[in-house]
């Protein structure tokens, strides 16, 4: 893949020709599609195209040929089919799926194990995620949940969980939805059959599904959670979700929160790490048990998913407070022993003192 494109330049071959080149001479499609595109957008189309030519051609071409061999064998005992089977079972496949005949739960089905397959090939990292998710699931009490948005088992029969939804900006209104429950279900879940099955408008935010980024915090029936870690079964009341962006942050669009004033907010509390030791130095040794690292652990584990500041009172009330995890970053430096001038910094003269004393006591 590398070597082709080297090979349509000493050739001297224009985007078009190249293409035609790539497309009517590599076999693996992958192959056609990465060096046509390394060479130009024109050429990876011209290669794509030709290449997918070809595949198309592949049925007639068999027919052909088995229709020429059959006509000569004709007169023999054991006649060649016209077709092989693979090629007629490739064709009724085609037209099986064509006409939209498979259910679309069994692709799901199909999708699924395909991905768990995958994910268990990811194998040990995975678990190590895991592991360290459901500690700080646990640390920080917010609701358990699964790892992925691979589509749920669904459940037997034609449970459903109705669903409001916030559409719009700060001035929008709740949509309703119908979802199908599945077995171990989250409000992730939910929002992901929604975006995939019924509204692919709608705008919403995840990443790890793990409950490590902390980038999936909304507000599911008036509380900040991680969508990704919360249960259906735990928060749907009477069969019902309310889901909307988290409170206190302006909103972007749908369930996406603006975060830009929950991070200014760690600049402000000077949450930037300052070193006392250049790159030259050995590392820090803080053993786990001595004083500066149980200081320094108690908050140590904040994602930033900005739940604690949907959640804050004092927040809503006063828009100069600087919230619960901005005070945690920076408690955190105060207490880090490798941190040079957080802890002068925050002298009881500064902003908000009152607030880091309090935590200590
Ligand atoms: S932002 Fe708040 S709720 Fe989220 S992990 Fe950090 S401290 Fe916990
Ligand atoms: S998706 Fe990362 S914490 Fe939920």
């Amino acid at each position: 893949m590398i070597l082709y494109p080297l090979v349509v330049g000493a050739l001297g071959l224009d985007h078009r020709a190249a293409g035609i080149f790539l497309g009517g001479t590599i076999h693996d499609v992958a192959q056609v599609v990465g060096a046509g595109y390394s060479v130009s957008p024109e050429t990876g189309d011209s290669a794509t195209i030709v290449k997918l030519l070809r595949v198309a051609m592949l049925l007639p071409v068999c027919l052909a040929l088995g229709l020429a061999l059959h006509v000569r064998g004709s007169a023999a005992a054991h006649a060649a089919p016209v077709l092989p089977w693979f090629a007629v079972a490739f064709a009724a496949l085609v037209v099986v799926t064509s006409l939209g005949w498979i259910p679309s739960t069994a692709i799901e089905q199909a999708l699924s194990s395909r991905d768990g397959a995958s994910s268990r090939d990811r194998g040990d990292r995975h678990e190590d995620l895991a592991a360290i998710a459901r500690r700080h699931g646990n640390e920080a009490g917010h609701a358990g949940g699964a790892r992925n948005t691979v589509p749920c088992r669904r459940r037997p029969g034609s449970a459903r969980v109705e669903v409001k939804v916030w559409r719009g900006g700060e001035t929008g209104a709740y949509q309703s939805f119908e979802v199908p429950r599945g077995e171990s279900q989250t409000v992730l879940d939910v929002v992901t059959y929604i975006q995939r099955h019924l509204d692919a408008t709608l705008s919403y935010r995840f990443a790890c599904r793990v409950g490590m980024c902390g980038s999936c915090a909304m507000t599911v029936n008036g509380v900040p959670r991680w969508t990704c870690r919360t249960h259906v079964d735990k928060v749907a009341r009477e069969g019902k979700l309310e889901i909307a962006p988290l409170a206190n942050l302006p909103v972007v669009k749908d369930l996406v929160a603006d975060m830009r004033e929950f991070f200014d907010k760690w600049a402000r509390a000077r949450g930037h790490f300052k070193p006392s030791a250049s790159r030259a130095d050995p590392f820090a040794q803080v053993k786990p048990d001595t004083r500066e690292r149980i200081e320094a652990d108690a908050g140590i584990e904040c994602i930033g998913c900005g739940v604690c500041y949907a959640a804050c009172d004092v927040v809503k009330w006063n828009r100069d407070y600087l919230g619960p995890a901005a005070l945690n970053r920076a408690w955190t430096l105060v207490n880090d022993a490798r941190d040079a001038g957080q802890a002068s910094a925050w002298t009881p003269s500064r902003a908000m003192p009152a607030a880091i004393h309090a935590t200590r006591s």
